[in-house]
């Protein structure tokens, strides 16, 4: 469950600032395809019309690879990667001790990563998960190559197809062509599912497996938002959040920072800049979606949240009740640092506790309006349910905002110009 707090944000009663009409009018838009982009809906019932047949043989097929390696290899960008990381570090912490480990690559050109990837991987037992819904995309492509060649060096062709496994489009794409070839698995991302939107489908789901995390949890988290946000108006939690950007951002505000006091909700903060970033940013408007961890980023960035330009950024504070571990402070002899009296204390005690102090200075004493989301924990149920919150909060605010949510235009400028310096045929 997320509780949306506007209390520290000089906002008032919602519906006294924003017309539950427009949201009931963009609820039916939505839930009846009409709106711009409705092709890319296929997210909307997914925690329930997911395809139960291939979650099974997704599960069988995890439940193999697992056994014989010790990481997997997730490649992929964007959309196609991004979900994976976040529930991977929210769920299972930025240390497992157990379970096969995910790393990344073709996240990146960067060349020292990927040659350093390729030499610690030299002497471990690993698999592949190539993961593209067009099989073309440049930076996993190549990172493909490498890693897949690599693989076969180490164990032959043979053992390769046992533990390389790929996530794409249903039939057309060059990667399915490439892995039917090869006699690799395959599992399908649904035509209607955009990138960003992807992380419940096998995009997401596959590699969580491998990795054993509880997938039936995440999707009774998913189901649970499903049941949760039915409603049509402002009393749907989604909705308030949606619609309280928006009177920020109408006010003048042109940044939200996404705040979360757990390190291990840090890529969940790359992966909602990606949802909201990648849905609104058209058109010539839109908030930037920024992200901190606090208190770690109050010890850079915290001077100029609390002192600098006024009346541009807003903080959407995540704020969890209970932490995955917890830890006592010990008492120290000589109390040199003068801390003995924290001791007997817990982190998180300390933690939400700083966390209290810091809203208090940057709303009262900073005029930085901060949204506070509650969220119960940082589990597998929690990250489903999160997830499809924000799916469909990101669907009210950019219709709120007049923008289709569901297209990325503007990220075609940059790689257009990237092929035509590299001489890729046919880019003029
Ligand atoms: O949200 C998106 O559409 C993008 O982030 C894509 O997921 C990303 O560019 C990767 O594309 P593909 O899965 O085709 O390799």
């Amino acid at each position: 469950m997320i509780k949306v707090d506007l209390s520290n944000t000089g906002l008032n009663a919602l519906d006294k600032e924003f017309p539950n009409e427009e949201v009931k009018r963009i609820h039916k838009m939505i839930f009846d395809k009409t709106g711009a982009g409705s092709d890319f809906l296929g997210w909307l019932d997914w925690p329930e019309s997911y395809d139960k047949k291939e979650y099974a043989q997704m599960q069988q097929t995890a439940n193999e690879l697992k056994d014989k390696i010790d990481y997997l290899v997730v490649i992929g960008i964007g959309g196609s990667y991004l979900g994976t990381r976040a529930a991977d570090d929210m769920i299972r912490g930025l240390h497992p001790t157990n379970g096969v480990k995910l790393i990344y690559a073709g996240n990146t050109i960067s060349s020292t990563y990927t040659a350093q990837l390729v030499d610690f991987l030299k002497d471990k037992n690993y698999g592949i998960c190539v993961v593209s819904k067009s099989g073309t995309t440049t930076e996993p492509g190549i990172a493909f190559r490498v890693f897949e060649q690599e693989l076969v060096k180490k164990v032959g062709e043979e053992k390769a197809k046992d533990l390389i496994v790929a996530v794409t489009d249903r039939s057309k794409g060059a990667l399915k062509q490439l892995a039917d070839n090869k006699g690799y698995a395959t599992f399908t991302i649904p035509d209607d599912i955009g990138g960003r939107f992807s992380v419940l489908t096998p995009v997401g789901i596959f590699p969580l497996m491998v990795a054993g995390v509880n997938t039936d949890n995440i999707f009774k988290g998913a189901q649970q938002a499903m049941k949760d946000l039915q409603a049509d108006d402002l009393t749907n939690p989604a909705y308030q959040y949606a619609v309280a950007r928006n009177l920020l951002y109408r006010q003048g505000y042109k940044t939200e920072a996404f705040v979360s006091y757990e390190m291990q909700m840090q890529m969940v903060g790359e992966w909602w800049k990606q949802l909201f970033g990648e849905s609104e940013g058209k058109d010539g408007k839109s908030l930037l979606p920024s992200s901190m961890i606090y208190t770690t980023d109050l010890h850079s960035l915290g001077q100029w949240v609390q002192q600098g330009t006024r009346g541009v950024m807003f903080e959407t504070v995540v704020d969890i009740k209970k932490p995955t571990m917890d830890l006592e402070i010990p008492m120290d002899a000589d109390n040199l640092d003068g801390l003995n009296y924290l001791k007997g204390k817990t982190f998180h005690e300390v933690n939400q506790t700083a966390e209290k102090g810091v809203l208090d200075a940057h709303w009262h004493d900073g005029k930085m309006p901060n949204i506070v989301l509650n969220f119960d924990s940082m589990d597998d149920v929690m990250f489903g349910y999160l997830v499809y919150w924000f799916e469909r909060a990101v669907a009210m605010s950019a219709y709120i905002l007049g923008v289709n949510p569901f297209d990325q235009p503007g990220v075609e400028i940059y790689k257009h110009n990237m092929f035509k310096l590299l001489g890729k045929p046919g880019v003029k």
